[in-house]
């Protein structure tokens, strides 16, 4: 039974049995907990805490899930994959632990004609948490399952958590024995090889506290009412059912093992786990190379790009030791380009969009392998040096050799680890960690000492935090609290300078989360300030940087902050403005589209997004649309503040990397739901005021981002104006209509382009006749015809070439030099060409034309019959002249 049929029947059971098919989401799933989702029932969380009422009381789902906290066991067992899916069956407050252990029981065990997976009940091995005598019973007195062949397990095994305070509930899992083959008798709790789990049913009832063990935490609390959350193996019911050994050889992955060891010199020989000859790594190597490839698909699929933090980690490790494991069974070269699409072939029956959106992953899964291979061919060298050392030196690996590998080569340290253990040596980790943190309080510096110009921040730190009040208004009534000039307080400033001043309150929007600081003005008495800018030098702590216009600045005076009034709605046009963007944006290409940064000023937003390939034109003009209809629909904008966990659960975008006050979040929404993003900007109160979106394009800023701009408001009415101009300009110099603009100026590029090449044409044989005429002028040097001239100026090189070779091969009743130059731009061009007697008497193009260069300061080379080459001083033209005269002379026969 093929895996994807595996999906179709539990599905098919549950739908039976009342429930909702609910899609699985995306791996990068908005948990502030995980990285990617690892459980189906991740999404459901909410429904169990009972934070929120479920839209449906029996769900099923099949879900995409990576884990990775067993990588290293990755084909050295049967059942550990990164990637899997967990097909579950999921109520919040309904049937509890009879029904659920009745409906596994009924699917698992009942013959495949009738749409069950057909498992032999007497194989079957249940095992229950340790004081769950309800599951017990049920298992032995409702189905019948013998005392002997159920278990009692502690915590560990069978109380299901997330790894973290959350829901939780003693479980009851099912294993199938697979006989004596796969190892000793005694049920999962001697072997967990031969009896594979292949379901988990867990009865939710509780919370858990903190722990950092599967067994060392605290039950805190109930649930609000008894739930189920099950997952069963998709992979693993595949293995059993396929009757392969382990889940890298079911439908969805062995093809790409296969392929693997086509490719490789090696055979895969489907050793078991218990074996450890050399034949058995090398068989771990191919089941570790099937696995992640298909994980590396998923991953990009869905959106994650490879990087050093963070999911894009996780990525990019799994496909670095995909890599790996292929250079160790021998492939050399790229292996994506190879394997990757024999996995989208076996994992798109059951998610068509690997199909649809393959060039966006291959172009990603192939520039990274590009690059690592780069790395790891500069990298592997330094380490096996300092392997060596580290051999005869005796101890650890230093942590500063895997640092400077990290640092300089891009060789993530886990690699390292596994490297240096390979060879029987440990790392000095710690020794390692210790200088990743120094290098990144470094970078950290540095990144605040650009912002602030390099200056000392310690001035700063006198300052008490500034009141905000530029939400509610333009105006504030302030105190003066410092004046700092270059770094240092001062007493006074006076017209002219350009200093900062710190205040107690103001109007003014210091630059942050993409949007620029206020324009404005500040008043004090007589004196007025223009503000030029404003950022937070500390967290709260506004910083004005004004030049004094008249008046004299001093601290402690009363002030009046003013912000331009044009420049505020302009810059909460162009905030919201960008907003409404991000969210057309992922309306039209899905949510994968996330942002990752923006910059917006009044008249201008820009907005940096994961993608990988250019939008075309369609997009384009999709996304546009799609914000300018919001517009239309003047939607309104509300801002709410919120728990962090709060601004999650109602999908509220953040930006990855930041952090948050997860006490108190800032909710930016336009039309509930359509546009919701955390959020500390100035907006709109309703969108039409925005007034008009336009686009002006995309382009690339890096590896899987895009950056796209456009105008707002106003300045987005003027960029069309110009636009419409520069199109009746055009009309009006070609004479035709707009309509025919883009036929006009094709023809005339093509006309163009057919006049150009015929200018060429006659260019070169206006030169083959001038050359012709010259062949008469060669002179003959020990019975060699010579003949060394410069041609007319600007002339193109290739053409040069041709008439060179052209005459020198027109000569062929004695050996011939020829040795054309064309000066272009005070550059010489010079090529040598000798016919075949030439060649034949020992004359080479190549020396002569090297003397020619040696004569006149230039370069080139070639080979005997043709050398081209250039540079040079054309003042001494002449004098290479005669050294190639020289040199015929010398080679000839006297
Ligand atoms: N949530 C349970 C698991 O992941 C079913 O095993």
């Amino acid at each position: 039974m093929k895996a994807a049929e595996v999906r179709n029947r539990f599905v098919n059971h549950f739908v039976k049995y009342g429930h909702d098919v609910v899609p699985g989401v995306p791996l990068p799933f908005d948990d502030p907990n995980l990285l990617v989702v690892n459980s189906g029932m991740v999404q459901f969380v909410p429904y169990y805490s009972g934070d929120i009422d479920p839209p449906w009381v029996r769900a099923t789902s099949v879900q995409k899930c990576v884990r990775t906290i067993d990588i290293e066991e990755v084909g050295k067992t049967t059942r550990h994959g990164t990637f899997f899916q967990m097909a579950g069956n999921f109520c919040f407050g309904d049937y509890f632990r009879e029904e659920a252990i009745a409906m596994a029981w009924e699917l698992s065990t009942s013959p495949v004609e009738e749409g069950g997976f057909g498992l032999d009940p007497e194989r079957i091995w249940p095992t229950v948490f340790e004081t769950d005598d309800e599951a017990y019973d049920l298992w032995h007195h409702k189905i019948g399952v013998p005392k002997e062949r159920i278990q009692r397990r502690g915590m560990e095994d069978n109380l299901w958590s997330m790894g973290i305070p959350g829901p939780c509930g003693p479980s009851s899992e099912l294993f199938y024995d697979r006989g004596p083959a796969f190892g000793a008798e005694g049920g999962p709790e001697v072997d967990e090889d031969r009896y594979m789990e292949f379901w988990n049913l867990v009865f939710m009832t509780s919370i858990r506290g903190p722990g950092q063990t599967k067994s060392d935490y605290q039950l805190v609390g109930k649930l609000p009412h008894n739930n189920i959350d099950t997952g069963l193996g998709v992979e693993r019911m595949a293995t059993l059912l396929q009757g392969v050994d382990n889940l890298y050889e079911i439908d969805e992955t062995y093809p790409v093992l296969r392929r693997a060891t086509e490719l490789s010199d090696r055979v895969y020989s489907g050793s078991g786990t218990s074996d450890h000859s050399a034949q058995a790594q090398t068989d771990v190597q191919f089941r570790v190379i099937a696995d992640h490839v298909r994980t590396a698909l998923m991953l990009i699929g869905d959106g994650i790009s490879p990087g050093n933090e963070g999911r894009g980690y996780v990525l990019r490790r799994i496909m670095r030791r995909a890599i790996r494991a292929a250079r160790l069974v021998g492939i050399t070269g790229p292996v994506f380009p190879e394997l990757l699409p024999i996995s989208r072939d076996a994992m798109s029956p059951s998610y068509p969009e690997l199909d649809t959106d393959y060039d966006r992953i291959a172009m990603i899964a192939y520039g990274e392998e590009d690059a690592f291979l780069r790395t790891l061919s500069s990298g592997t060298t330094i380490l096996d040096l300092a392997v060596r050392q580290t051999k005869e030196r005796g101890g650890s690996l230093p942590g500063k050799e895997a640092f400077t590998l990290h640092d300089t080569y891009g060789f993530p340290i886990d690699l390292t680890v596994e490297i240096a253990a390979e060879h029987g040596l440990t790392v000095d980790e710690s020794e390692f960690r210790r200088l990743m943190t120094e290098q990144r309080q470094r970078a950290k510096d540095d990144a605040r000492a650009r912002k602030s110009g390099g200056a000392d921040m310690s001035v700063y730190r006198d300052f008490g935090p500034t009141q905000f009040v530029g939400y509610e208004s333009l105006e504030a009534d302030a105190k003066v609290l410092g004046v700092i000039k270059d770094g240092e307080l001062v007493r006074v400033a006076t017209p002219g300078e350009i200093v900062e001043v710190v205040l107690d309150r103001t109007s003014f929007y210091a630059e942050s989360g993409g949007q620029v600081a206020d324009e404005g003005v500040i008043e004090l008495g007589d004196a007025r300030l223009r503000v030029l800018d404003a950022q937070k030098a500390l967290k709260e702590l506004v910083v004005h940087r004004v030049q004094v216009e008249s008046g004299e600045l001093t601290a402690g005076l009363a002030a009046r902050t003013l912000v331009d009034p044009e420049w505020r709605l302009a810059a909460r046009q162009a905030h919201s403005g960008t907003h409404v963007v991000h969210a057309a944006l992922r309306e039209v290409l899905g949510p994968t589209a996330l942002q990752s940064g923006s910059y917006n000023k009044p008249g201008y937003l820009r907005l940096d997004f994961a993608w990988s390939r250019a939008l075309d034109g369609l997009d384009l003009r999709g996304v546009e649309e799609s914000a300018n209809a919001a517009l239309r629909r003047d939607l309104p904008v509300t801002v709410e503040y919120m728990t962090l966990g709060r601004a999650r659960e109602l999908g509220a975008l953040a930006l990855f990397g930041e952090t948050y006050d997860s006490t108190s979040v800032r909710v930016v929404e336009m039309g509930g739901a359509w546009s919701r993003e955390l959020c500390g900007g100035t907006h709109v109160e309703h969108t039409s005021q925005i007034g008009i979106v336009t686009l002006t394009g995309d382009s690339s800023v890096g590896a899987g981002v895009r950056r796209l701009e456009g105008h707002v408001g106003i300045d987005a009415v003027r960029f069309l104006a110009n636009e419409r101009s520069l199109v009746s300009n055009l009309s009006s110099l070609l004479k035709v209509s707009s309509g025919e603009l883009v036929d006009r100026v094709s023809g005339l590029v093509q006309r163009l382009r057919a006049v150009e090449k015929e200018l060429v044409q006659i260019r070169s044989a206006r030169l083959a006749a001038e050359a012709s005429a010259l062949v008469d002028c060669a002179e003959t040097v020990h019975g060699a015809r010579v003949l060394t001239t410069a041609l007319p100026s600007d002339q193109q090189a290739g053409d040069v070439r041709t008439v060179t070779v052209k005459t020198a091969n027109g000569i062929t009743d004695a050996p011939a030099v020829v040795l054309f130059t064309s000066l272009s731009d005070g550059q010489i061009t010079c090529v040598c060409a000798v016919n075949k007697p030439g060649v034949k008497a020992g004359l080479s193009a190549a020396s002569l034309l090297e003397r020619f260069a040696a004569a006149t300061g230039g370069r080139g080379g070639g080979s005997a019959a043709v050398a081209q080459g250039g540079g040079g001083d054309p003042r001494s033209i002449e004098a290479g002249f005669r050294a190639v005269a020289a040199l015929v002379s010398e080679t000839m026969p006297h």
